[in-house]
C-alpha cells in the first residue's frame, strides 16, 4: 500500500523561558495514502506538533519525516505543493469574503481560476457555507470561520490534507457537513489526517487510528485490531444487588451511575453477566467502546485536562 506519510524516530522538543517541554518522543508512524488516518489524544499530546512538523511549518528536534516520499527538510517545497492544512488556530484573512477566501486560495496554489471557481461553488454547497459566501470571514461565527478553513483546504487540489481538529466547537449537523465532505476527498483517493478529541469521529471515518498519549503513540491499528489488542474487551454494565466486592475478581470494576462499569475478558464478562441475571440484576454486556479502550489505556478519559502538576511534564504555555 503507498505510504502517505511516514514518521521515524520523530522528536520535538519547544525550548522556551519556562525550560523545555518534550512535545513528541520518539514517535515512529506509517500513514497509508488514500485514507483517513485519525490521530487522538488528550490536550497536550502532541498531535498538534505532529500535524505542523508533517506540513513543514515546524523542524523537529529529530528524527525524519516523509510525505509521498519527499523529505521535509531537504525536499520541503515538493511536500508542500502536495499538502493543504488547516491549522488548528487558523487565523484567516479576515478581510475577504468567504468565496474569496476559498477561490484566493485556490490559485495561489496554481488552480486554474475556472476550475478555482467551480471548485469553490462546489465546496460552500457541501460545507453549507453557500448562504455566507459574501460575509466578511471576520463577521463569521467561530464555528463558520472554522468551517470556512476546512473548506479551503478539502477544495484544493493536494493529496495530502491535514486536519487539526475541524470540527471542535462544530454543532452536529456541521459536523456531519464535514464527515462527508472528508469521506468525498477520501473517495477521490486523497489521503487525510485527522486529529481529534472527538472518539466517535475517529471511529467513524478512519481507516487507522494512532492514539498519543505524553507525546508517545501509546496505540496505533485499525479500529478492530486496536479492539482486539486489549486486554479487557467487554464492558459490562451491572446495576443493584451485586456490590463492588463481588464483581472485582471479574474484571476493572468503576462506578458509574446507578451501577458499576466492568472491563472484563471474554469468560469472566459472561460469567458475571450470567451471576448477576441469576440474582436479578440488571446488566448490559458488550465490546469495549473506543472511548473505554482510551481509559483502559491512559488511565484518563480523553477529556480530562492536565492542569495537575507532578506527572514530570511541563504545563502548557
Ligand atoms: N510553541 C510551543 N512552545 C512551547 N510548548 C509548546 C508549544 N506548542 C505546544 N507546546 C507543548 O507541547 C505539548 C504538545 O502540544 P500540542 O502538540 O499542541 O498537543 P495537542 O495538539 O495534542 O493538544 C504540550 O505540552 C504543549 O503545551
Ligand atoms: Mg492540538
Amino acid at each position: 500500500m503507498p505510504v502517505a506519510v511516514e514518521a521515524r524516530h520523530l522528536s520535538k522538543t519547544y525550548e522556551h523561558r519556562g525550560g523545555k517541554t518534550e512535545a513528541l518522543t520518539n514517535v515512529d508512524l506509517t500513514i497509508p495514502a488514500g485514507q483517513v488516518y485519525g490521530m487522538i489524544g488528550r490536550n497536550g499530546a502532541g498531535k498538534t506538533t505532529f500535524v505542523r512538523v508533517a506540513a513543514t511549518q515546524l523542524t523537529p528536534t529529530s528524527g525524519t519525516v516523509t510525505v509521498l516520499g519527499y523529505d521535509i527538510l531537504r525536499e520541503t517545497s515538493k511536500v508542500r505543493a502536495r499538502i493543504a492544512a488547516v491549522p488548528q488556530e487558523s487565523r484567516p484573512l479576515y478581510f475577504l469574503n468567504v468565496d474569496e477566501l476559498i477561490f484566493l486560495y485556490l490559485t495561489i496554489r496554481g488552480t486554474d481560476p475556472r476550475d478555482a471557481r467551480k471548485r469553490t461553488d462546489a465546496i460552500l454547497e457541501e460545507l453549507g457555507l453557500a448562504s455566507v459566501r459574501k460575509r466578511l470571514v471576520h463577521m463569521l461565527s467561530g464555528g463558520m470561520r472554522r468551517r470556512a478553513m476546512v473548506a479551503m483546504v478539502l477544495a484544493s487540489d493536494a493529496e495530502v490534507l491535514y486536519l487539526d481538529e475541524p470540527t471542535t466547537g462544530l454543532d452536529p449537523i456541521a459536523r456531519r457537513e464535514v464527515w462527508s465532505a472528508v469521506r468525498r476527498a477520501v473517495r477521490d483517493g486523497r489521503t487525510v489526517l485527522l486529529t481529534t478529541h472527538y472518539l466517535d469521529e475517529a471511529e467513524a471515518l478512519s481507516g487507522r487510528i494512532a492514539l498519543l498519549e505524553g507525546g508517545q503513540v501509546r496505540l496505533e491499528g485499525t479500529p478492530s485490531s486496536i479492539r482486539d489488542r486489549v486486554h479487557q474487551p467487554y464492558r459490562i454494565v451491572v446495576s443493584g444487588v451485586l456490590g463492588r466486592s463481588e464483581l472485582e475478581s471479574f474484571g476493572t470494576v468503576s462506578p458509574v451511575e446507578g451501577g458499576f462499569l466492568i472491563f472484563a475478558r471474554e469468560a469472566p464478562a459472561r460469567e458475571l453477566a450470567l451471576l448477576a441475571l441469576s440474582k436479578g440484576a440488571k446488566v448490559s454486556l458488550g465490546p469495549v467502546t473506543l472511548e473505554d479502550i482510551f481509559l483502559q489505556v491512559v488511565g484518563k478519559s480523553i477529556d480530562a485536562d492536565d492542569t495537575s502538576e507532578g506527572d514530570g511534564k511541563e504545563g502548557g504555555a
